[in-house]
């Protein structure tokens, strides 16, 4: 009895600590002159609204409006989206009190939690809103389809561990490199702070989500409030007092992002085109699988060319079900023979990234893919006497071409964040081809697997093992010889990995997703 008194005094106290704590209202800090607006700013989840007050500070200082500024408070520092719509008039009314003239343009802001929440009401409200900006945060899948009706400023920070620079990326691919018909790209630009992490958003000590899954930042909070602020005001004086300050990038650390994920032909920049008819909408194959995972396989003689054709679709399909076939036959002293082939790909997604969070991988777990095997090429290209066991019978088959996912990871990625990876990252590095899985469904199932190892040094790695499938010519199922599947490694993966995943100290899945349960109220 006594317990659940003292309980109940101490959720009480909680409750009226919350309570005691109030909007925070920040009249224009300069007297320019320049236009008035007022931004309304939702905190990060569990991070104080006070702790946005330096970043803010410094954005009223640089702006040239005479910009007021408005932090909500909500219960226990987590924005609820219920509250939102009152919480931001409460803020506007008491700032029109304190003088804020009435029509004065509105802007949104949100950092985190804060960010993926306000979108949704600025949405709704579009009518109200002048412009928005989301700091390490972005405008989610579900806006895709249209034109978002307010323009809206992304900004990400390279070494942020909860909202992945992979994941505003694939935002500056959608609203800076091919923007939905009708988006005018300067209105939704996508900027990154080098060096800043999460937290520098804000200030102070990360609450214990952010502290498990942030990364080290390499900037000073000043140096990251500085660059993050210039960024937001010059984008208030485009989109407030129509001003034109380029701003966008940088490039070179979301192109090489952008790419791998191109060549994993990402479902998220594209769909696949599966059964449907090949569009400019969708994606009809996979380019990783075309430009090297068979070609590797293969391993033909120089002077025979394979020429490979990629289809996505669900590996598990069965009616129809699709197949790697190789089209055509060489002899073996044909001069300039190409082989022309075809593979089949399916590209399997982390189930939680659907969340949208950017807490989870973008890239690609598993590419499924199914290829024509090495026996079957080379039997193909008119070596008589090919063997199975000796060319494919191999537990480096898939590995080889993991292999090659890594190598162009290292080549692509920005030259800062290999040096990172090589001084602070842990390694990635491929172990043996798991199975042969020839029974049925069973390779299908088996996950690709990422496992943290030590080395001889003892020192952890993550090892990449690859579950196949494969067959040889002749097999006593006629229709099935002459294959050889793999889970492929995305070179998006591996670049994901080098310049986020690597640099984390992570206990594996069990805590990330209690950790992350609990954060997103799973
Ligand atoms: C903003 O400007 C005022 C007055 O010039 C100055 O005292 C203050 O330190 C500045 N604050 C920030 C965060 O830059
Ligand atoms: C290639 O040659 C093999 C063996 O002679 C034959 O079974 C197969 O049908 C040929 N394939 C094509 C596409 O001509
Ligand atoms: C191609 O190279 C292979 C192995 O190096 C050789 O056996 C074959 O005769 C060559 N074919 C031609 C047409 O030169
Ligand atoms: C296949 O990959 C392995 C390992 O990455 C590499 O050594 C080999 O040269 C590659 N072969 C081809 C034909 O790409």
């Amino acid at each position: 009895m006594k317990r659940v008194a003292i309980l109940l005094l101490a959720l009480f106290v909680t409750l009226a600590g919350s309570a005691l704590a109030h909007d925070i209202i920040l009249p224009p800090s300069n007297t320019n002159g320049g236009p008035e607006a007022a931004m309304i700013f939702i905190q990060g989840a569990q991070i104080p609204t006070d702790r946005y007050l330096p970043l803010l500070r410094e954005v009223q200082n640089k702006s040239s409006l005479s910009l007021w500024v408005g932090v909500p408070q909500y219960f226990l520092d987590i924005a609820e989206p219920f509250q939102l719509g009152s919480s931001i008039d409460f803020v506007l009314q008491e700032m029109h009190k304190q003088g804020l003239k009435q029509g004065s343009p509105l802007i949104l802001a949100g950092h985190s939690l804060g960010g993926a929440m306000v979108q949704d009401w600025v949405a709704a409200n579009s009518h109200r809103v002048s412009a928005q900006v989301l700091l390490g945060s972005f405008l989610t899948r579900k806006y895709r389809e249209h034109v978002y009706p307010v323009p809206t400023l992304t900004v990400g920070a390279e070494l942020d561990g909860l909202c992945r620079i992979t994941r505003i990326a694939e935002a500056y691919y959608h609203q800076q490199m091919d923007p939905y018909p009708g988006m005018a790209a300067e209105d939704f630009p996508v900027v990154v702070i080098e060096g800043a992490n999460h937290m520098q958003f804000a200030s102070g000590n990360p609450p214990p989500l952010v502290k498990a899954r942030d990364l080290d930042s390499e900037i000073s909070p000043n140096e990251a409030h500085d660059a993050i602020s210039k960024v937001i005001v010059a984008y208030l004086a485009n989109q407030i007092e129509k001003k034109a300050i380029i701003m966008s990038g940088p490039a070179e650390l979301l192109a090489p992002i952008v790419s791998s994920l191109q060549l994993e032909g990402n479902y998220n920049l594209k769909k696949p085109c599966y059964n449907d008819a090949p569009s400019s909408a969708c994606q009809v194959g996979c380019p990783w699988s075309e430009m090297t995972s068979q070609k590797n396989m293969s391993d033909l003689p120089k002077n025979v060319s394979v020429r490979v054709m990629d289809e996505f679709h669900p590996v598990s399909q069965t009616n129809p079900i699709h197949l790697p076939h190789i089209l055509n036959n060489c002899t073996k002293d044909q001069e300039n023979c190409v082989l022309e082939m075809t593979t089949v790909t399916e590209a399997v997604y982390e189930v939680l990234d659907r969340l949208d969070t950017g807490f989870f991988s973008v890239s690609a777990y598993e590419l499924r893919t199914k290829m024509n095997s090495r026996q079957a090429s080379y039997l193909a290209a008119g070596f008589k006497d090919a063997d199975f066991q000796k060319l494919d019978a191999n537990p480096t088959r898939c590995a080889d071409i993991n292999q090659l996912a890594i190598k162009w990871a290292l080549r692509n990625a920005p030259v800062k964040s290999v040096a990172r990876y090589y001084s602070i990252g842990r390694q990635l590095v491929v172990g043996d081809d798991l199975g042969p899985y020839n029974a049925g469904p069973f390779w299908i199932w088996n996950d690709m697997h990422y496992n943290n190892q030590k080395d001889a040094e003892g020192t952890l790695q993550r090892v990449v093992r690859s579950p196949t499938m494969r067959t040889p010519i002749p097999y006593f199922i006629k229709a099935a010889e002459g294959f050889h599947y793999c889970k492929v490694l995305s070179p998006a993966r591996a670049l994901e990995w080098i310049m986020v995943d690597s640099l984390r100290d992570e206990n594996g899945y069990a805590s990330l997703r209690s950790a992350a349960s609990s954060y997103y109220k799973l």
